[in-house]
């Protein structure tokens, strides 16, 4: 019988995002994610930037624009900083090869062009993201409001293609309007069940001109820290 205590998914989200602060160098130039494992990693950051430590930071939204800003987190942009040393952000699905799904919090499109900046970039999580198989979490593709319907009809079709169902949904938000990213696009939630070739679905969707970008993040991740009671272990590259 495990001798482990039962923790709170929050708890485990907070023991990974710890462990990847311990990646953390002075100097460092860093891309912040964003949703709640990210939240606890910025936390952290700030209280390390209380104690002294020197990094550059660049927001993957403007909600975590603002919470680095409250905690006096340095900021910045990738244009004035185009390259990163490290990004620390969270998925919401990951399998064994490092793809990711991402964007249930809606900034997949800056999340994928700062971990593309990144020379590395750590996926913190609670253990509940891993799967077999991509696709349990309702694939997000950010979309442009011009033409939305006609969008939404080839990313359908593309699906389709591939063998895979799910009609795409157009994210709302709690006003019950379509929800709006911090690039001023909408997103469609495909909800696929399984995805057994992610990379052929990517580069289907990309070939959509409507397409801004799709929450599968392939080559992307170096390590994914992982917590839960029994603890906090890596995949990857060697620590
Ligand atoms: C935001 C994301 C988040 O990283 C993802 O949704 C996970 O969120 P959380 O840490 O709150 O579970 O991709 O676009």
């Amino acid at each position: 019988m495990s001798t482990a205590q039962a923790i709170s998914q929050d708890e485990a989200k907070r023991r990974a995002a710890a462990r990847a602060a311990e990646f953390v160098r002075p100097g460092m130039r860093l891309g912040l994610g964003t949703g709640s494992t990210a939240a606890f990693f910025v936390d952290i950051l700030g209280g390390m930037v209380r104690d002294g430590l020197d990094v550059v930071g660049v927001p993957t939204s403007e909600r975590t624009r603002a919470q680095a800003a409250s905690l006096g987190v340095r900021l910045s942009t990738l244009d004035e900083t185009p390259e990163l040393d490290l990004t620390v952000d969270g998925a919401d699905e990951f399998d064994a090869k490092l793809r990711l799904i991402k964007g249930g919090g809606g900034a997949l499109l800056r999340e994928k062009i700062v971990a593309a900046a990144s020379a590395r970039m750590i996926v913190i999580t609670d253990a509940s993201k891993q799967v077999d198989t991509l696709g349990k979490f309702p694939l997000p593709v950010e979309v442009d409001r011009f033409g939305l319907e006609s969008t939404r009809r080839h990313v359908a079709s593309a699906v389709a293609r591939l063998g895979l169902a799910g009609a795409p949904t157009l994210r709302t938000a709690a006003d019950g309007h379509p929800f709006v990213t911090d690039g001023g696009h909408c997103i469609l939630d495909c909800g696929l069940g399984r995805i057994p070739d992610p990379e052929a679905l990517a580069a289907a969707l990309v070939a959509i001109p409507g397409v801004v970008e799709h929450g599968l993040f392939i080559g992307l991740a170096s390590i994914v820290v992982i917590a839960d009671a029994a603890g906090v272990r890596t995949i990857g590259e060697a620590a």
